[in-house]
C-alpha cells in the first residue's frame, strides 16, 4: 500500500501591529483579507499585550493539524507534524534542534519499517517560520554523512530564510505589509534570538550584523541574486557592520539562517518547490533561495503567487477561511502527487 511519505508541516507564526493596511489591486476577496488584516492584528496586539501567544498558537495548530490530515488523505501517506518549543521562552537553537531530532527519529531504520515508509520517498516541508526550520534541517540533514536515508524533497512555502539585510525590496515594498508588517517581523525574528529590545532596534536600521560578518553579504546580495522584475530600481544599499554592542552567534549561523550556508552546503540539496507570493516582506528570501539552489545545479521548482499574501494556509479553517489558502494547499499537494 502507498504509505509513503513524510511531510513535516511545521508551524508558521504571523503577527502584526498596526490596525488597517491598503490592498493592492489583484488581490482575491480582498475585503475578507481586509478583516482577516484587522483581526490578525488586533489579536496580535491583544495577545503580545499580555506576554501570551496561546490563542493564536491553538488556532495555527488547528489549522496545521488539519492540513496535515488532509494531506495524509489525499496522497495516502504518513504525514508527521512536528510540534516544537516556541519563542520568546526559548531561543535558537531549541527549535532547530527539535525538528532535527524528530527528523532524524524519523529516518532511523526501525521506525521507516514501523510506519512502513519507504526511504527513499521522503519530503519535509513547512511555511513561513517552519519553512525555515525545513530548510534548515534539510541542509543538515543532507550534509551528515552519518545519515543514511536522506530527504527526496523539500517544499518551501513562503519561507523565511536570512535576516542579513533587514532592507530587501520585498521588505520595502511590504513596510506596512498585509497581516505582516517589517516592524512586527522584525520584532518576532528577534525574539527567536533574544529577548532583549537592542537587537530589534539595530535590525530596524539594518545595522544588527557583527563587523566579522562582511564575507557573509554575498549570501543574500539581493542585487544579484533577484531577478530584474523584484529588483526593479531599488538602489542597493550594503548592511552597517556592528551597531549591536555584543555579538550573537545565531546571526551569523546558517542553522538559524540557513540563506547563509555556502555552495557546497547547498549542492548536496534534494529537489526543491518553492511557493513565493508578491505580497509578502518574506518573498525575495525564498526567490533569493531559488537563485543561490540553481546557481550549484539543485533542480528547483518555483511557483510564484501574484496576488498572493503572507501565510495563507493558516486561513483554510473557519473563521478564517481564503480560497487563496486552499489554492496554495491544492498547487502543492498536487506537486507532492506527481513528484514524490
Ligand atoms: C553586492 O553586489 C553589488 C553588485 O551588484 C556589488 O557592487 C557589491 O559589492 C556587493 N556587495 C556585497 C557585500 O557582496
Ligand atoms: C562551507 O561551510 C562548511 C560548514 O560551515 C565548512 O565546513 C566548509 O569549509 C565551507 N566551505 C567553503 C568552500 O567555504
Amino acid at each position: 500500500m502507498g504509505l509513503k511519505a513524510l511531510c513535516l508541516g511545521l508551524l508558521c507564526v504571523l503577527f502584526v501591529s498596526h490596525f488597517y493596511t491598503p490592498m493592492p489591486d489583484n488581490i482575491e476577496e480582498s475585503w475578507k483579507i481586509m478583516a482577516l488584516d484587522a483581526i490578525a492584528k488586533t489579536c496580535t496586539f491583544t495577545v503580545m499585550g499580555l506576554g501570551k501567544r496561546l490563542r493564536r498558537t491553538y488556532a495555527e495548530q488547528r489549522a496545521f493539524d488539519f492540513l496535515n490530515r488532509w494531506t495524509a488523505n489525499t496522497l495516502d501517506a504518513v504525514v508527521v507534524g512536528v510540534d516544537y518549543r516556541l519563542a520568546p521562552q526559548h531561543h535558537f537553537p531549541a527549535q532547530f534542534e527539535d525538528g532535527l531530532a524528530a527528523v532524524k527519529f524519523f529516518l532511523l531504520e526501525k521506525i521507516l519499517t514501523k510506519y512502513g515508509v519507504d526511504p527513499t520517498r521522503i519530503c519535509i516541508s513547512g511555511d513561513s517560520s517552519g519553512g525555515n526550520l525545513a530548510t534548515a534541517v534539510t541542509q543538515q540533514v543532507q550534509n551528515d554523512a552519518e545519515i543514511k536515508h536522506k530527504i527526496k524533497m523539500q517544499v518551501l512555502l513562503y519561507p523565511g530564510l536570512q535576516i542579513t539585510d533587514s532592507y530587501l525590496p520585498s521588505h520595502r515594498e511590504n513596510e506596512q505589509g498585509i497581516v505582516l508588517t517589517r516592524d512586527v517581523a522584525i520584532k518576532l525574528v528577534s525574539l527567536y534570538f533574544t529577548k532583549d529590545e537592542a537587537l530589534p532596534r539595530a535590525m530596524r536600521r539594518n545595522q544588527h550584523m557583527p563587523l566579522e560578518s562582511r564575507h557573509l553579504f554575498k549570501f543574500v546580495n539581493w542585487s544579484i541574486l533577484l531577478p530584474e522584475k523584484y529588483r526593479k530600481d531599488y538602489v542597493y544599499t550594503e548592511p552597517i557592520l556592528g551597531g549591536l554592542s555584543y555579538s550573537l552567534p545565531g546571526l551569523t549561523d546558517s542553522r538559524a539562517l540557513p540563506l547563509l550556508a555556502n555552495d557546497s552546503q547547498l549542492q548536496n540539496l534534494p529537489l526543491t518547490y518553492i511557493l513565493t507570493c508578491q505580497h509578502d516582506l518574506l518573498r525575495d528570501d525564498g526567490l533569493m533561495y531559488v537563485t543561490r539552489l540553481r546557481n550549484v545545479g539543485v533542480q528547483v521548482v518555483h511557483d510564484h503567487i501574484e496576488d498572493g499574501i503572507h501565510g495563507a494556509l493558516s486561513y483554510m479553517t473557519s473563521p478564517f477561511y481564503l480560497r487563496l489558502g486552499l489554492r496554495i494547499r491544492d498547487m502543492y499537494v498536487s506537486w507532492l502527487d506527481k513528484n514524490l
